[in-house]
């Protein structure tokens, strides 16, 4: 059974995950821990739905989130970091999930930078942060996770480029050890990102996860779109893109999307 009882059982973590705030439904836990953020809540302090009627994707997409199979939290944050260093937030996630992932259930999840999770080229978790600034001080960030765990049909539009974890390690996967481990893993790279104030860290760690490593990118940038292969990211958690001429550029996640040049991945 996934619910408060069982979350606080599987956490193992100090401070992510300390208070719960569990829900069997809710529009949106982002919006929700927003809320909860604004009332006073400490830093990591989790909200947590069986499903959400409102679940939010980035660019103002919406985020399917039917019940009983899938993970939606989000967790709370208060940084001292000024507000430009607030994205990389998003990246030392995606790591964590990885992490999380590979430890609850065995499976080599990737990155599709900046912050998509995928096995086997389908995305299995989307990562939305969000932060509330104030004369130039982040007030708080909210980092939502949504994993899709459990065997469930994928609307059309979803079908060729999403899967659950379940489906790729044909067994069960227990959701609150999920979010255990993932909250677990979190901790630690956030802790050093903090320190450091960039993704030293934790730089290599997530280029070997990077699935676009060394292959073929187009970059859908808003103002010009272009071909390149991509190196990794560096310590601001840009991607390095080579162009054909040999030199470097450095993408910026912020409106930027990056595509394999035949597909969702590769
Ligand atoms: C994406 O577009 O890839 C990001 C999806 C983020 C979905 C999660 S589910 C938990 C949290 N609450 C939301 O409304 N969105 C995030």
């Amino acid at each position: 059974m996934f619910g408060r009882e069982a979350l606080k059982a599987a956490l193992n973590s100090k401070w992510a995950g300390k208070h719960i705030c569990y829900f069997k439904e809710l529009d949106s836990t982002n919006l929700r821990a927003k809320q909860e953020a604004e009332g006073g809540a400490a830093e990591g302090t989790l909200v947590v739905a069986d499903r959400q009627t409102a679940g939010r994707g980035r660019r103002g997409r919406s985020w399917s989130s039917p019940a009983g199979v899938n993970v939606y939290f989000t967790l709370i944050l208060k940084p001292d970091f000024p507000p430009d260093k607030a994205a990389m937030t998003t990246l030392v996630m995606a790591l964590a999930v990885t992490e999380g992932i590979f430890r609850t259930c065995g499976l080599e999840a990737e990155i599709k930078w900046p912050n998509d999770v995928v096995v086997n080229g389908r995305k299995v978790c989307g990562i939305l942060t969000e932060m509330s600034v104030e004369r130039g001080r982040i007030r708080y960030v909210v980092a939502g996770v949504g994993v899709n765990v459990g065997l469930q049909e994928f609307s059309p539009e979803l079908s060729a480029t999403a899967s659950c974890l379940e489906a790729e390690c044909k067994g069960p996967v227990s959701r609150a050890a999920l979010v255990a481990n993932i909250l677990k893993a979190f901790e630690g790279y956030y802790e050093s990102f903090c320190r450091e104030l960039d993704l030293s860290a934790i730089r290599e760690k997530y280029n070997r996860r990077l699935v676009n490593r060394d292959r073929e990118v187009r970059v859908l940038d808003p103002k010009e779109e272009f071909q390149g292969i991509a190196r990794g990211i560096n310590e601001s958690g840009e991607l390095l893109v080579e162009l054909k001429d040999g030199s470097i550029t450095e993408v910026f996640a912020g409106e930027v999307s990056v595509r394999g040049i035949y597909g969702y991945t590769v």
